[in-house]
Parts: C-alpha cells; sequence; structure tokens
C-alpha cells in the first residue's frame, strides 16, 4: 500500500516509517522540508497553510499523522508554534486534505490523558484533535501514546546527557510521577500494523509500554542499563516553575511554567484493547533501552 506519514522525519513518524517499509509499503514524507532518504518519497507542506495539501496527498491509502511543532511542549505563540494551532489546527487541515483527496484511512497520534475536561490544554487539544478524526476521516484509527522514549527522544536522552558529566541526575518533582514508557519502535509497529488491520478500523486505541514506573525508576534502570552511578537530585515543582517563569522570557523560550506542567504530569495507558486486537509485544523498558544505549555494567548497588 502507500502511505503518507506527515512528520515521518519525528520520532515516532520516523518509527512508524521504518516500520511500514520494513512491511513492504510504498511511504511518502510529508514535512516543511525535504527528506533526503532514497527509499521514501518526499512531499513538501506544512500542515497549518492548507494550499500547501492541495494535490499533494492523492494516490495514497493511508495517511499517518506524526506532527508536532519544534521544541515541543514548549509553545511560542508569536511564532505561531502552539497545541491549538499545529497539534488541533494541522490535524483538521491534514483530515480535510486527506478527505478530499479520497483517502480511505486517517491514523492520528493523540496523547494518553486526551479528555475534553483535562486539567491542561494540550490534553484537551489532542481530544479534540480525536473528536475532528471521527467525525471527519473516512476510516480512521487512533493511537493514544503514552510517554515514548528511543535512541532518537528529546526527553529521556536529555536526563542521560547530564550523567556525562555531573555526578547527579536532576529531575523536577519529586520522581513519583508514574508511567508506562512505550518503546517508539512498538509505537511505529502498531502503525504499521493498523494500515491492514481491518479490526483496527474506527478505533481508538491506548498505547504504552509493559509496566507503569515511576519517574525515578525510569531514570534509574536508564543508568543501570548505560552503566552509570549517579544520584536523582529532586528539584520541587514550585522553584522549577519559579524559573521558568522567568526563562520563558528569555530568547529562545528555554522554559515555560507549561513545559514543567507537561514534564510532570503522569496519565498512564490502558492496552487491553491494543493487545486484544494487534497481539503484538510491547518491550519492557529495559529490553528496549539495551537496543541503542551503551552496554554497561548492571552490578553494584543501584544509584539512589
Ligand atoms: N514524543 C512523545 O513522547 C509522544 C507521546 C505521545 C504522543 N506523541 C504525539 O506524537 C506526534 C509526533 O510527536 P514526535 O515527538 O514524534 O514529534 P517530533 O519528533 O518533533 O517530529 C515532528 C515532525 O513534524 C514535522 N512538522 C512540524 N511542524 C510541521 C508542520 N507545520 N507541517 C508539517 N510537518 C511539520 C517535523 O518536520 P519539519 O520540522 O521538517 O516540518 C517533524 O518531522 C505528536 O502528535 C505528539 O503529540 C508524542
Amino acid at each position: 500500500m502507500q502511505v503518507l506519514v506527515a512528520g515521518g522525519a519525528g520520532l515516532l513518524g520516523g518509527a512508524a516509517l521504518e516500520a511500514l517499509l520494513e512491511q513492504g509499503h510504498e511511504v511518502s514524507v510529508l514535512s516543511r522540508s525535504s527528506v533526503s532518504d532514497p527509499r521514501v518519497r518526499s512531499i513538501r507542506g506544512d500542515v497549518t497553510q492548507p494550499e500547501s495539501l492541495q494535490g499533494k496527498l492523492e494516490g495514497h491509502d493511508a495517511v499517518v499523522d506524526a506532527v508536532q511543532f519544534p521544541n515541543s511542549p514548549i509553545e511560542n505563540p508569536k511564532k505561531g508554534l502552539t497545541f491549538e494551532r499545529v497539534d488541533y489546527g494541522g490535524t483538521r487541515n491534514l483530515v480535510d486534505a486527506a478527505k478530499a483527496a479520497g483517502i480511505p484511512h486517517f491514523i492520528g497520534i493523540s496523547g494518553a490523558g486526551a479528555a475534553p475536561d483535562a486539567e491542561f490544554h494540550w490534553l484537551r487539544f489532542k481530544w479534540h484533535e480525536e473528536q475532528y478524526i471521527k467525525e471527519n476521516a473516512p476510516g480512521y484509527t487512533i493511537f493514544r501514546g503514552s510517554w515514548v522514549y528511543g535512541p532518537a527522544d528529546q526527553s529521556l536522552n536529555r536526563f542521560l546527557s547530564f550523567a556525562r558529566f555531573l555526578p547527579f541526575v536532576p529531575v523536577i518533582g519529586d520522581g513519583k510521577t508514574r508511567l508506562n514508557p512505550l518503546f517508539v519502535n512498538d509505537l511505529g509497529r502498531h502503525v504499521a500494523a493498523a494500515v491492514t488491520n481491518d479490526r483496527a478500523r474506527d478505533r481508538l486505541f491506548e498505547i504504552g509500554g509493559p509496566e507503569i514506573l515511576t519517574m525515578d525508576e525510569i531514570i534509574r534502570t536508564a543508568l543501570r542499563v548505560a552503566g552509570k552511578r549517579r544520584f536523582l537530585l529532586h528539584q520541587p515543582t514550585w522553584l522549577m516553575k519559579a524559573v521558568a517563569s522567568v526563562a520563558q522570557h528569555l530568547p529562545g523560550r528555554p522554559l515555560t511554567p507549561g513545559a514543567i506542567d507537561f514534564i510532570t504530569m503522569d496519565p498512564t495507558s490502558d492496552t487491553t484493547e491494543l493487545r486484544e486486537v494487534f497481539g503484538l509485544p510491547l518491550t519492557p523498558l529495559a529490553a528496549g533501552l539495551a537496543t541503542y544505549l551503551p552496554k554497561g555494567s548492571a552490578s553494584g548497588a543501584p544509584p539512589t
């Protein structure tokens, strides 16, 4: 089949692309810049500019929406980089363009905790995004992903980068936030399987890893797999929000109070329906990390 992956050069879109190619599909990547991978067709388009999508989607059997604005979750309203404009608005434009092009299947990536009355606006926009897909796409599959890790992620790798030159790893909050970390390749394999699995049609699935772990347990596991012994230095959330309220006015907006909320929220995914329909394995954290972190010793007392 011919599948278009919007955001196919990103973390989740890239994993979907690899899994689709592995399954023998022909893949196109839509993004604002050209993609030089000779295995795929590169299509230039911006999901926030509907006219840039016109005439670009025809001929595909499915569209995967894995777009995310740069530097997310740090919004930059002056540059139009917000959950409302890119996540929600971009999805609307992409669904409309896919529908106009007669594409029968739209695969959306949402986030765990999406709800109309969610505490945070990004999860409310994710819910509106889901509703738009359900109501307007000719056929759909939606994955509500939990926190994703992989070789190119910007979150767990950031924690590990501190361990390279500091004797500690800073953790925002008390480290008791609960998550079921999802290996990016597992997400990719489920997206690829959804293209041909009729039972996945017109359904929403929560997707996450097989273990529910605290943030401290996740970082300790990563340190153990990487063979490093570091202590975790917890930073009070209120203090980091105070820092972020100043940092948001600096050039490039390195941090915002909203980003602190994003990092410390703890939605988990219930994978019962996913397992029943797809029957694919979900990788435990240590096994997923071991596929790309440099091999290290797990001996000795665990870091505290
Ligand atoms: N990362 C996670 O832990 C996680 C968890 C659950 C759900 N999700 C969801 O998964 C989706 C993908 O996230 P990600 O982390 O993979 O993002 P990412 O790594 O930042 O990749 C985003 C991709 O979107 C493209 N893009 C950005 N703005 C665009 C625009 N206006 N028009 C067209 N393409 C655009 C980027 O390419 P260009 O800049 O070249 O255009 C890039 O390839 C998002 O919906 C996110 O909410 C992510």
